[in-house]
Parts: C-alpha cells; sequence; structure tokens
C-alpha cells in the first residue's frame, strides 16, 4: 500500500497539530515536522518542543534538518538519533530568499559542487552520524531546480550516488514558489534516473486528486514493484485534515468533525504556547480552511473577519460564521 505522509510546514505541522490530527483521524505514515536548523543551541531553542519525544508519543515522526554544513547536520542528526528517531530528512526545497541566499534548502540545487561536498560529508565524511547510528535513515526533500530545470539532470546524479532511505520530490522550482503546477515532466524524469524510493509531494487537495494520481502512478507504485512509495500532502491536509482518512477508508469528513478538531487545536495550542499565540495559530489555518468555503465572495469576506479578529470571543464567533458556510459545501 502506498505510504500517507504529511509535509512539513513551517508554524503549521508543528508538534501540537499532528498530535490533534492524529487523535481525530489518524491514517498517517508519517508525520515531518517544519524544518530545524541546526546549531550547537538546537535544545535551547523551540526546535525544543518539536523534538522532544514525550510531545510526539505514538506517532512516526521524521525531523527535517535544514542545512548545506555537514558538521551541523551532524550536531542535529546525533540529537535526532539520540531521542530515538529512526530517520533524519534533509530540506532541498525551502524557497524563502533568505534560506536560498546562503545556498541551503532549494539554494543548493544552483549548486550541485555545493550539495555534492555537503553530502559526502554528511554520509562518508570523518564525523558523519552514521558512523554512531548506522541504522539512521537519511531522506530528502527537493524541488526540481532553481530558477529552470536545466540542472536538474545533474542535481539527480548526484542524489543517486548516496543511500537515501526516500527521495521526495516536490516538483516546482525555487522560482515557482507554490504557484502553477506541479512540473510531472520532472517528476517523471527523476523517476527515471533516481533508483531507491520515490515520494510525490504537490497539489493534493482531496481523494478524488490522490486516486487520479495514484492511477497515473500505476505501474510505478511501490505495491506494484514501483519506486513510488507514498504520497505527500500538505496545503491540502491543512484545508482538511481527514483527508488521509478518507484516502485509506473512504469516510469523508463532516463539518462537525472538523469544528471539532479546530475547537481542540485552539485549545492544545492556548495551553502550549498562550492564547495570543494560539489565536496567531488559529488564524493561519483558517487561511486554509476557507479554501472548503465554494463561493469565492463568501470565501474572501469571511477571510478577511478571520484575518482581522483579535480576541477569544471574536475568534470564537468568526468561526461559527466560516463553519456554517463551510456546512453548505463539503
Ligand atoms: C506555509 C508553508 C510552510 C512550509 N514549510 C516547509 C518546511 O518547513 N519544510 C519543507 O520541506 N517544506 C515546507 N513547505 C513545503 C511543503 O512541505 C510542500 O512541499 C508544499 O506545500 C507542496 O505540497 P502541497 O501542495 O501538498 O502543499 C512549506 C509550505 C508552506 C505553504
Amino acid at each position: 500500500m502506498i505510504g500517507l505522509y504529511l509535509a512539513p510546514m513551517e508554524d503549521l505541522t508543528g508538534y501540537v497539530f499532528r498530535n490533534t490530527l492524529s487523535k481525530h483521524f489518524g491514517c498517517v505514515d508519517k508525520y515531518f515536522t517544519p524544518f530545524i536548523s541546526p546549531d550547537n543551541r538546537i535544545m535551547k531553542t523551540r526546535s525544543k518542543r518539536e523534538l522532544i519525544p514525550s510531545n510526539n508519543e505514538g506517532l512516526n515522526v521524521v525531523p527535517q534538518l535544514l542545512t548545506n554544513d555537514p558538521d551541523l547536520f551532524g550536531v542535529g542528526a546525533r540529537l535526532i538519533a539520540e531521542f530515538g528517531y529512526r530517520e533524519v530528512n534533509i530540506n532541498f526545497g525551502c524557497p524563502s530568499n533568505t534560506v536560498t541566499a546562503k545556498y541551503k534548502g532549494s539554494g543548493i540545487l544552483r549548486s550541485p559542487d555545493t550539495m555534492n561536498r555537503f553530502l559526502d560529508g554528511i554520509f562518508n565524511g570523518t564525523g558523519s552520524v552514521l558512523k554512531s547510528y548506522p541504522d539512521l535513515k537519511i531522506s530528502v526533500k527537493t524541488r526540481v531546480g532553481y530558477n529552470d530545470t536545466s540542472d536538474f539532470d545533474e542535481v539527480l546524479g548526484i542524489l543517486s550516488q548516496y543511500p537515501f532511505s526516500e527521495i521526495i520530490v516536490h516538483p516546482r522550482l525555487k522560482k515557482d514558489l507554490y504557484g502553477g503546477s506541479p512540473r510531472m515532466d520532472m517528476f517523471n524524469k527523476a523517476c527515471e534516473k533516481l533508483s531507491g524510493n520515490i515520494v510525490y509531494n504537490g497539489d493534493v487537495y482531496t481523494a478524488h486528486d490522490f486516486a487520479s494520481l495514484t492511477e497515473r502512478f500505476e505501474n510505478m507504485s511501490f505495491a506494484s514493484g514501483g519506486r513510488i512509495s507514498a504520497i505527500m500532502v500538505g496545503r491540502g491536509a491543512i484545508r482538511n485534515p481527514g483527508i488521509f482518512r478518507q484516502i485509506r477508508t473512504g469516510q469523508a469528513m463532516t463539518v462537525t468533525e472538523l469544528y471539532d478538531f479546530l475547537t481542540d487545536l485552539y485549545e492544545n495550542y492556548k495551553k502550549d504556547f498562550g492564547g495570543t499565540n494560539a489565536i496567531a495559530k488559529m488564524k493561519e489555518v483558517w487561511t486554509y480552511t476557507c479554501g472548503l468555503i465554494d463561493d469565492d465572495k463568501e470565501r474572501s469576506h469571511i477571510l478577511k473577519s478571520i484575518i482581522k479578529l483579535k480576541s477569544e470571543s471574536e475568534y470564537k464567533d468568526a468561526i461559527l460564521i466560516a463553519k456554517s458556510k463551510i456546512g453548505r459545501t463539503l
């Protein structure tokens, strides 16, 4: 059976979100943490909350690291292994200019030599984490280029030299950000050139999208002897946290279930981050939830009212209105 993964999303798919999703809907095979920038202060930052095992009990969590320095990768990966995680993921996808300017995230895609040196250090360097933790799996999540796809062949050539447990491909360029359509020709190319397990990521919003993709991948899927081991869902799972259950069991999320999930999520954020932060976090979630409102005018009206609100009572009023609008369309 093809795996179902929750994508890493900064400020969205942290431990509070993944625990709440697991409790209400489940059916996620791997939860990726939003990226963590490793350094020697890693346990003094908010990353600590993401990583400590007591915040991730019973979940199959894969921490993601964002760096291009093999020594710093080692610092983060060793901690991750000490905590008992079995896999660490490398971020070659982040399109933010502050990140890419330093040849990190998708910035590394414009310098295949930097990528090769980094990966060589991780897998073969004298300080490689694999020397102490040989069973630690290392996976990577990548875009298909920076400004164009001209370096992608070389990138694939480099990636294929290292024993990644999985290569997750989000087939967009850095310059695409999250717009336009996924470049399926580049995804097909990755499937042709790489020999390990490949995960598809991009624009799965509904169980129907998933079904169309798996049909398209039929002969390439893991189950039929191919190499596509999983499909990763990001924005679609913030909009509809029941998507994984629907894909696995056919049971669609009801509006009441969505409302209960969002109410619980808010309470959980409040407990761990305080009221003001909880509202800020829920506003971010609601920018995706509003995608369930079909009518354009209604959607933008409700979104505006949610973005403006400040107090808990305003928040509760606004989401009751939003709930009634979603009720008509789910
Ligand atoms: C707000 C936001 C934050 C994201 N943060 C991360 C991140 O921390 N690490 C990462 O690899 N990708 C990150 N991504 C990219 C997603 O993991 C995913 O690749 C992208 O959204 C495409 O998948 P989707 O169409 O299913 O959303 C982020 C995307 C968004 C929109």
